[in-house]
């Protein structure tokens, strides 16, 4: 498997974490490089439920290193619930985890401005999962972050905290008319912080790159997805990062000619969580997907999932911005008992066909999706291990969905578990 960067192909939540930890069996060193406690990565192992949030999925391999790279905004007590809630379930997690010196820290006041710019945005809301997200991007493009290695340094922590302060206190009280924050209660707070963080913190860039001259192979870990990339995303309804899969060099310190592989992890249907444009929204009627069954509520937020069908215009644009060389397809599973399937193959303006993702909220807002149907297959899936055993309209299903995006799919997922997974040729399943 050659350095494989895997990004998710529409508004998150596509399993990456799922795919990952397949994947991860094979890799030496998993890396995140974006995004922040946002993210929620399930992966079911026997049994056994795991969310991850900043800690990569690779974790689950005890054989498999795991970077949290420079691109990622780290909230410490998540780190820190998460390596002990990691820990009592018997994962190794020393000698296993590195954090770049350079990613920056989410501070409270990141996560109170997070609620109250939303709740100011009134019916404009985007929906954020209120990590403070946004906030200490803010930050760290408007050169006020605090870094990781500033973090561990008590002087300069103090330093940078109270400069921040002077400029967020007076946006709490003035702005928001909220009380100002005590700078001694953050630092006694994030000064515990930074002594469980330290055993951790170093230059990743370089154990990375020395690894990568060693032939070690890497996995990066996407996390949320490409259309809710900062640039490339349905904007403004987007996250703070760049989710596709140039982040994964500017997020980590290794260079795009490391990368061997991009793949995007794509839904057999689409969902979404928070607001903005979805042209593929079921109806009522349509909405075959059951929540909670079907897990598709937030993994960070308890959030029910909005769902639809699958919107090739979308993934082509994925398949654009990203690179991708290949498409895992997930929960083909959930389809299993829909008895029409519709496909988004354009969009309809107006009667113009569309097939270039409009990046104009207001195009978005306005278009049709224009559908082609199908017969589903009825019929369980979840056993099966090879693409040949799968229902005639499944595997239709999946050729049509291939010629509409142009790339091959590689892996299709029928199920949470590690063993329900096809491998549609032996590159990824380790023989
Ligand atoms: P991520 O954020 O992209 O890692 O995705 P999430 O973990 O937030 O959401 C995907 C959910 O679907 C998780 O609860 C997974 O356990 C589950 N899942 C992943 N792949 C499959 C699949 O092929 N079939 C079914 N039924 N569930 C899946
Ligand atoms: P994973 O990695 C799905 C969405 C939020 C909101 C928007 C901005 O599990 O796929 P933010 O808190 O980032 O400022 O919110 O982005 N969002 C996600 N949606 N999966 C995620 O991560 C997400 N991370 C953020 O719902 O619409
Ligand atoms: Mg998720």
């Amino acid at each position: 498997m050659a350095n494989v960067v895997l990004v998710g192909a529409q508004w998150g939540d596509e399993g990456k974490g799922r795919i990952i930890d397949v994947l991860a069996e094979q890799a030496d060193f998993v890396v995140r490089s974006q995004g922040g406690a946002n993210a929620g990565h399930t992966v079911v192992v026997d049994d056994e439920e795991f969310i991850l949030h900043l800690v990569p999925t690779g974790v689950l391999h005890p054989g498999t290193q795991c970077i949290v790279g420079n691109g990622v905004v780290i909230d410490p007590k998540v780190l820190i619930d998460e390596i002990d809630t990691l820990t009592a379930k018997g994962v190794h997690i020393d000698g296993n985890l590195y954090i770049s010196e350079s990613a920056h820290i989410v501070m409270p006041y990141h996560k109170l401005l997070d609620g109250l710019r939303e709740k100011l945005k009134g019916k404009g809301a985007i929906g954020t999962t209120l990590r403070g997200i946004s906030p200490a991007y803010m930050d760290k493009v408007g050169y006020v972050g605090i870094r990781a290695l500033d973090l561990l340094h008590e002087a300069t922590f103090r330093t940078k905290l109270e400069m921040n302060l002077v400029e967020k206190n007076l946006l709490l009280t003035k702005l928001y008319d909220h009380e100002p924050l005590e700078p001694e209660l953050i630092l006694a707070e994030y000064g515990g912080y930074a002594e469980r963080m330290r055993p951790y913190v170093t230059n990743t860039e370089i154990i990375l790159n020395r690894a990568i001259a060693e032939g070690k192979e890497m996995l990066f870990e996407g996390a949320q997805g490409t259309l809710l990339d900062v640039d490339h995303g349905t904007y403004p309804f987007v996250t703070a990062s760049s989710t596709t899969s140039g982040g994964a060099c500017t997020g980590s310190g290794v260079g795009p000619t490391k990368i061997g592989m991009v793949m995007g992890v794509a839904k057999a249907y689409t969902t979404r969580v928070g607001a903005g444009p979805f042209p593929t929204e079921f109806t009522p009627e349509e909405d075959f997907v059951d929540r909670k069954q079907d897990r598709e509520f937030g993994a960070t937020t308890g959030r029910t999932r909005r769902c639809g069908w699958f919107d090739a215009v979308i993934v082509n644009h994925s398949v654009r911005v990203n690179g991708l060389d290949a498409i895992a397809l997930t929960k083909l599973d959930v389809m299993d008992n829909c008895k029409r399937i519709k496909i988004c193959v354009a969009y309809d303006d107006g009667g113009r066909r569309v097939t270039d993702f409009p990046a104009d909220g207001a195009v978005l807002a306005r278009i049709k999706p224009v559908y082609e149907e199908m017969d589903g297959w009825c019929e369980p899936t979840k056993h099966v291990r090879s693409y040949e055993e799968l229902p005639a309209n499944a595997r239709a299903y999946i050729e049509r969905l291939q010629e509409l995006v142009a790339t091959p799919v590689e892996i299709v997922s029928v199920g949470e578990k590690r063993a329900e997974t096809i491998f549609m040729s032996p590159a990824f399943n380790g023989s």
